[in-house]
């Protein structure tokens, strides 16, 4: 039994005027995040491994991460593939915002790679403007994602439609059904409401406006007839 882990980055200061695209740094909230992710997930790996019982309800993070923490599938027995000498994978994608949110993460026990197809969906020439922005230039274009958002295409070179994203997270999703060792997956809005929705059998009609709120981790376990879905969101 494996698990797959999704939590998109932390706040970035794009995300505090809801500006789209871009390449920006996290915040410090959004650093924190990551800080309290990297030690919730040790914790869950590592420590808790060696206590060698499962314990409900317990405060996990330092901070105020994971209020209450209930585990009720958690045994010696089905508790990850992975054993305490082995490093874990962390996928990330090459924006800056998904690597410095994993930039904590204590590298005996985690193995960092940076995937470019775990970027977020590309807006063309409205990368770096904020939705108002988008609204006033380009209503005609505004009002076209709007009425279609899954088919809409970004205008301009590289511009990306959420199918576009679909399609190129193909091979990741076949990546991730064939490992047999857990995962973490720090990404980006689009992409997690694609892999969300992928595993967990949903619509793809709810995938352009899913929640999947920032500062939320989900812990994915596959099983053969969907998934079983548990979020730990974090309260900075
Ligand atoms: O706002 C954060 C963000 O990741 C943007 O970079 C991206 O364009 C957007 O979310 C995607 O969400 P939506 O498809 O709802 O505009």
């Amino acid at each position: 039994k494996r698990t797959i882990w999704i939590t998109r980055h932390g706040e970035s200061y794009y995300n505090l005027d809801q500006r789209i695209g871009g390449d920006p740094p996290l915040t410090d909230n959004g650093k924190k995040y990551g800080v309290a992710l990297g030690k919730f997930l040790k914790n869950y790996y590592v420590e808790r491994k060696s206590e060698k019982k499962c314990q409900k309800n317990k405060q996990i993070m330092e901070g105020k991460l994971a209020r209450t923490y209930s585990s009720p599938q958690m045994t010696d027995d089905n508790f990850g593939t992975s054993g305490n000498e082995e490093l874990i994978n962390v996928w990330t994608s090459t924006l800056r915002r998904t690597i410095e949110t994993v930039e904590s993460f204590d590298e005996q026990h985690f193995a960092v790679v940076n995937i470019k197809f775990l970027n977020e969906i590309y807006a063309g020439i409205f990368e770096n403007l904020t939705y108002n922005q988008v609204k006033e230039r380009d209503p005609v274009e505004f009002k076209a994602r709007a009425d279609n958002k899954l088919n809409y295409r970004y205008p301009g070179a590289g511009g990306e439609s959420y199918v576009d994203v679909i399609e190129r997270l193909r091979p990741l999703i076949i990546e991730l059904e064939r490992m047999e060792c857990d995962t973490i997956i720090c990404t980006h809005n689009v992409v997690m409401r694609t892999l969300v929705v992928y595993f967990l059998g949903l619509e793809l009609k709810e995938m352009p406006n899913l929640n999947v709120p920032l500062h939320t981790v989900y812990k994915i376990e596959p099983t053969p007839y969907g998934a079983n879905l548990t979020k730990y969101f974090y309260d900075v």
